[in-house]
């Protein structure tokens, strides 16, 4: 969000972005690295970055970073191209590099801009909690604003703050156990149909691919009661969907924003492809709106109770509509465009990397399965299950961890202040929140680099920023904190241990997963893995839920 939640590489964050659209099967076996998910794109170039020119970047040093300067604050030499081509296009991987050279914050000349990377959780609590009063968001609306218009992940002050109260109320409990019955199961099981296929001819499947489609399923239908059916079908609309979640992406890596010119959008081909998906998307969601708005008018249905939801339409779009806020059609259409990017390659980043770490550990691995096994004694999961997956969740807390979703938070300052430890920061000063070097510190983690499920106490509350004091943040924190949080971990538990009860999964070998970033982190080359289905005591399939 990833994006709206997120800003992929350093630059700007961007949505969470699906970069790349369903490919076959490859026939090969071994996966190089390499930078762009689409090399066929962009092949005989150099690597794109956001990164500038280091003449650039020595420009902007010189401007911007003077002898005087008192902010306490080390400068990092960095070349960025320098390390680009050697980690595989994971550009926060360099800011990792960085913290342990330079400490927990430091400043970094990166082409036209400078910023203040953190990776200290005291002083990302400061930052994030000041949202509003001293940060603002900055940076992120400029590379989406033109697929989110004015929708509530990117918008500022007042008007965000009305958004968001109107939106999240939406999310409520009994929302979320209908939606986790109706939606999450039933497209985890679609998934597994179409998986035993596969399963049965012995052909590698990329689990990163099958999880973006999931995931986009399922947040069509829970927003919008819209169904991509992406898991089966191709259509314009997720073609669009597709089209314009790369170009946020690419935008947030431009060195020359270019499109902030209206004129040259009208002409540079890949402008005007990205402006006709959004049209496409917009007249769709529109749409939606109007046949909603007719049912919800000709019904004369009203919100009677803060848990509403509607039996036949248990849609958010629905509840926003009942609720009879004074609203514009085209900011509620932004909204739920909002949500839909927000909540759509963030979760599918969380099940590919989840998926990858019990794959590479056969210990976690069995243990999630007994779990499932003994909760759910071969039914479908169920709302209520979800509590009694402890170690599952556990594992997807720890997935989170060690790849979160974005990586990295941007925060631009709105008055001088004074950060914990000492250090000063200027109006206008951009900042990276370097979550994954959060995340990944020795000085935060015990043996940080390990995949360690238990770290988080089974029995414990669900980590979060508040009880792990900004050590744990992969959901940002402060008010703009995530609003889908629930819902994600809802879905990923349930995909999860719907998968995991019926099949086995085993990585192709001598692939190298390699990550790269869009505003989610990504594998470079997908997660290709083989599948066996599995005896468990009563399959789904022949019970037919
Ligand atoms: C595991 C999956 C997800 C992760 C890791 C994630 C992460 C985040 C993060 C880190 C932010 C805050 C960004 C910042 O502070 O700048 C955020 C914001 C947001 N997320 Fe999520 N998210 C996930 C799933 C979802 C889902 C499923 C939805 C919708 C149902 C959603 C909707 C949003 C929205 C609307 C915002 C913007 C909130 C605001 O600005 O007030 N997210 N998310």
């Amino acid at each position: 969000m990833q994006s709206l939640h997120s800003f992929s590489s350093l630059s700007v964050l961007a949505p969470p972005v699906r970069l790349q659209k369903p490919t076959k099967t490859p026939n090969f076996v071994t996966i190089k690295s390499c930078i762009n998910r689409n090399p066929k794109e962009e092949s005989g170039s150099k690597a794109r970055s956001w990164v500038s020119p280091d003449w650039l970047t020595s420009l902007t040093k010189s401007l911007t970073i003077t002898q005087s300067d008192e902010s306490n604050i080390p400068v990092a030499s960095a070349k960025l191209d320098d390390v680009t081509d050697l980690l595989g296009g994971a550009l926060f991987l360099p800011l990792f590099k960085w913290m342990n050279v330079y400490g927990p914050i430091y400043r970094l000349a990166a082409g036209p801009r400078n910023f203040v990377v953190v990776s200290d959780p005291a002083i990302a609590k400061h930052v994030l909690r000041n949202y509003g009063t001293k940060y603002a968001k900055g940076l992120v609306s400029e590379v989406s604003e033109f697929l989110f218009g004015s929708g509530f992940a990117i918008a500022e002050g007042p008007l965000w703050m009305g958004r968001r109260r109107a939106v999240a109320p939406s999310l409520h409990k009994k929302y979320l156990s209908v939606i986790v019955d109706r939606v999450f199961c039933k497209c985890a099981e679609r998934l597994v149909e179409r998986l035993q296929t596969d399963a049965l001819n012995g052909t590698a499947v990329n689990m990163e691919e099958k999880f973006s489609q999931l995931t986009l399923d399922v947040i069509g239908l829970s927003v919008f009661n819209y169904n991509f059916d992406s898991l089966t079908a191709d259509s314009p609309v997720i073609d669009a969907v597709y089209t314009a979640l790369k170009e946020a992406e690419l935008r947030s890596t431009d060195i020359l924003p270019y499109w902030k010119v209206k004129a040259l959008c009208k002409i540079v081909p890949r402008q005007i492809k990205a402006e006709k998906a959004v049209t496409v998307i917009r007249k769709t969601v529109e749409e939606l709106i109007i046949k909603c708005k007719e049912i919800v008018e000709t019904e004369g249905e009203r919100i009677d109770d803060e848990e509403y939801v509607n039996d036949s339409d248990p849609s958010i779009l629905r509840f926003l509509l009942a609720s009879r806020e004074e609203v514009s059609s085209v900011q509620l259409r932004d909204d739920l465009l909002s949500m839909l990017v927000a909540g759509h390659e963030t979760t599918g980043s969380v099940l590919t990397w989840t998926l990858y770490l019990l794959s590479k550990d056969c210990n976690s691995l069995m243990k999630a399965q007994e779990e499932i096994d003994r909760v759910l004694q071969g039914r479908s999961a169920s709302f209520e299950d979800i509590k009694d997956l402890k170690f599952l969740t556990r594992c997807i807390n720890e997935s989170m961890r060690l790849y979160p979703h974005p990586p990295v938070l941007i925060r631009r300052a709105q008055v001088d202040d004074v950060l914990p430890g000492n250090y000063k920061v200027n109006a206008g000063q951009d900042i990276m929140i370097s979550v994954y070097n959060i995340h990944h510190s020795s000085q935060v983690w015990e043996r940080a680099e390990e995949f360690l499920p238990e770290r988080f106490d089974l029995e414990g509350p669900m980590p979060n920023e508040t009880n792990t004091d900004f050590r744990f943040i992969p959901f940002s924190g402060g008010p703009r904190k995530c609003v889908g949080d629930q819902f994600a971990l809802l879905e990923a538990i349930v995909a999860l241990a719907i998968l995991l009860q019926n099949m086995n999964f085993e990585l192709v070998p001598d692939q190298n997963i390699n990550m790269t970033t869009g505003a989610t982190i990504h594998t470079t080359n997908g997660l290709y893995m083989k599948l066996r289905q599995r005896q468990h005591l009563n399959s789904f399939v022949s019970t037919s839920r």
